[in-house]
Parts: structure tokens; C-alpha cells; sequence
């Protein structure tokens, strides 16, 4: 039955998050996203999470790799701990309403706002006029992803906080010029030790799945001596470890170990200091590495598991994608109605 649409500025708290299915999942995912998402399920708030493959195309894919990918993701998802019975996990290809209401926000979202966009700047580099359209207009999908379900909070990584205030700048407007008070002003949530997880080999880089060098980032999916050895590999300073967070200050290759350890423990980055504050990094290492494989190893046998027999991850897709337009649906024939359109 569908979820009748809420019109109000009231809007009941409802969370939702989306990662692109362009390759394998770093570190910088787990922490900086999915370990997030998992551990709102049970606040009680409704949560909604995307794989959004029509993001994914806006630079070149192999069709075979993103089908597999997409897959590996959904694998990802639940081998973190995100449970489908308690969140609602889906493919953004099989929720149609995504596209159509990013048209709408196409229409709604300036030229100026979109050419500001960082993350624009950074892809399409100096040879913009080759970049697909699709990399120009992402941000109004990613605007439509959040708004279709009404959501409020948006939990992502630091490098994803400009395109919530993008998305906050569309509903402002289509609200304003329709004169409704339709979509909700969603919040991005951006929390905890790990929001911007740096590259092992430069500390001013975020770790990436596209950054050209492996030794940069641990994937979800290394074996536990690569990730030891990534670790021991680690660019670091000659210093100790400080007894206080102020130490890590200029520091941002021995702050970012520090940082991760924190967010993989469960820890403040205070509490970690005190208890290896003084250390040197060559016995900080194996600890962090030994850390790292206690909980990566778990989350890589079971995407192992759940990639050995697909048919079950298309059938939590398949009931993710109805409950998804569950609520999509009504929100876009209101959206359509405000704006105008017959049907
Ligand atoms: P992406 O893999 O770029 O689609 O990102 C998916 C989610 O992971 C977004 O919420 C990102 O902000 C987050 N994320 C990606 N890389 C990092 C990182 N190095 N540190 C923290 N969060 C990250
Ligand atoms: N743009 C995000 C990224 O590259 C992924 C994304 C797409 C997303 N739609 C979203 C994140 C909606 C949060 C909410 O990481």
C-alpha cells in the first residue's frame, strides 16, 4: 500500500544514503558510509540505501564490470551488517521515479550552481568539454535520489557535503516558485572519525577506489596479509605517537592511522591516544594492522558467501526496488501535479 505524502514542513525523520557501484569498496566506504549506515538501522528511523548505477555511467563502464560491481556492493552492504528487513536496500535502475524526478530538478537547478561543484572540477578536469552531460547534471539526481523519499538526513563522507547543499539549494527553490512547502530541507550528517578517510601514501588525498595506486587504499576485498602489508607500508613521520588529539595537529599521515584505528575500535581518537600515546609507529602498525583484518576479514568471507549465489541478493533487490517505489511513487505524482503535468 502506498505511504500517503507528506505536504507539511513537518517531515518525519527518514535517512537515506547512496554509494556508486564503480569498483571495489575501500576502507574510506566502510568507515566514512556503510559502518555509519549500520549502526543507524537501529535507532528506530526509517533508512533508505541506494546503489546508484545511473551515477555510476556518467564516466564510462564496462557494462559486465558495473553489473558485477552493482552486485559486489549490494554484497558489501550486507556483509557490513545492514540487515533488509530492518532498512530498505536498492538498485537506483530499478526505482524509474530517480530519473524522472531528476528531469524535473534539471528544470529547477541553475547552470552557475552546477559549474561550482568541486567534485565537477575535479572529474571532468581540463577537458570538460568531453565530460558526458550526465557528470554536469549528477548533483540534480543526487537531489532527486534524497527528495523522492522525503528524506531528512543524508549520512555521507566530507567530500559529498556540497552536493547536500546543493540539493537543499533545489528543494528551497522548486518549494519557493511553486509556492509549496513540499520537499523537506534534508540535513547532511557527517559525523565520527572517520567522515574523510586519506590515502595511505599521501595524507593530503582521500583514499579512493580510483586512485592509480593500490597501495593506497585497503580494499574491503584484500586478503589479511595485503591489508598487514599496506598497513606496515603506510607513509608515516619519524615522531611518536602524542598522548592528546592537539599532538596530531600537522600530522595528517600519523592523524589519519590514528583516525582509523578510532573509528575500526570504536573509540575516540583521545581514548586511543591514551592508550599509545608514546609509541612508535613500529609497533602502532601491526596494531592497527592486526585491528584492520579482525574486522575487515569477517565482511570480506561473507561478500565471498553471498557472491557465490546471486539469485538471492536479485531477490532482496527485487523487494528493495517494490518498497522503494512504495514511497516514491506518490511523492512523484505529487511533484508532477504541483508542477503542472496532466495525468
Ligand atoms: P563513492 O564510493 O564515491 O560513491 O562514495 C560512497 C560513500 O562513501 C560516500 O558517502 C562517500 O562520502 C564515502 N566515502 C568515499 N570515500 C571516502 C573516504 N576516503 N573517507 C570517508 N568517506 C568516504
Ligand atoms: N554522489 C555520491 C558519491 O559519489 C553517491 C550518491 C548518489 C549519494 N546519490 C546519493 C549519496 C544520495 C547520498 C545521497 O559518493
Amino acid at each position: 500500500m502506498n505511504e500517503a505524502v507528506q505536504t507539511s514542513s513537518a517531515f518525519t525523520p527518514r535517512v537515506f544514503s547512496g554509494i556508486q557501484p564503480s569498483g571495489g569498496l575501500t576502507l574510506g566506504n566502510y568507515l566514512g558510509a556503510m559502518k555509519r549506515f549500520v549502526d543507524t538501522q537501529d535507532t528506530g528511523v526509517q533508512s533508505i540505501y541506494c546503489m546508484v548505477d545511473q551515477h555510476a555511467i556518467t564516466v564510462w563502464q564496462d557494462p559486465e564490470k558495473l553489473r558485477h560491481a552493482t552486485y559486489e556492493l549490494c554484497a558489501g552492504y550486507i556483509a557490513s551488517g545492514l540487515d533488509p528487513e530492518k532498512s530498505i536496500l536498492f538498485n537506483q535502475s530499478q526505482v524509474p521515479e530517480h530519473a524522472q524526478l531528476g528531469w524535473v530538478f534539471n528544470c529547477v537547478a541553475r547552470m552557475g550552481w552546477m559549474q561550482r561543484m568541486t567534485q565537477w572540477k575535479d572529474k571532468a578536469g581540463k577537458n570538460s568539454q568531453n565530460a558526458s552531460l550526465g557528470l554536469f547534471a549528477y548533483p540534480a539526481l543526487m537531489a532527486a535520489d534524497i527528495l523522492l523519499y522525503h528524506a531528512t538526513h543524508v549520512p555521507v563522507g566530507e567530500d559529498q557535503k556540497q552536493h547536500v547543499e546543493l540539493t537543499r539549494d533545489i528543494a528551497t527553490k522548486f518549494n519557493h516558485d511553486y509556492g509549496v512547502d513540499f520537499f523537506p530541507i534534508p540535513e547532511p550528517v557527517i559525523e565520527g572519525t572517520a567522515t574523510r578517510v586519506m590515502s595511505l601514501r599521501d595524507g593530503s588525498k582521500k583514499m579512493s577506489k580510483s586512485d592509480p595506486s593500490d597501495a593506497s587504499r585497503i580494499n574491503l576485498r584484500d586478503d589479511s596479509d595485503t591489508i598487514a602489508k599496506k598497513i606496515r607500508k603506510a607513509k608515516t613521520d619519524p615522531e611518536g605517537l602524542p598522548s592528546e588529539a592537539k599532538g596530531l595537529e600537522d600530522r595528517p599521515e600519523a592523524r589519519n592511522l590514528v583516525n582509523i584505528y578510532a573509528a575500526l575500535n570504536e573509540q575516540s581518537v583521545d581514548q586511543v591516544l591514551a592508550d599509545v600515546g608514546g609509541k612508535q609507529f613500529s609497533e602502532f602498525k601491526p596494531m592497527l594492522a592486526e585491528l584492520a583484518v579482525e574486522k575487515l576479514s569477517p565482511i570480506s568471507s561473507e561478500m565471498t558467501r553471498l557472491m557465490a549465489d546471486t539469485s538471492q541478493i536479485d531477490a532482496i533487490l527485487a523487494k528493495g526496488a517494490a518498497q522503494a517505489r512504495d514511497i516514491a511513487t506518490p511523492i512523484l505524482k505529487e511533484t508532477y501535479k504541483i508542477v503542472g503535468m496532466v495525468g
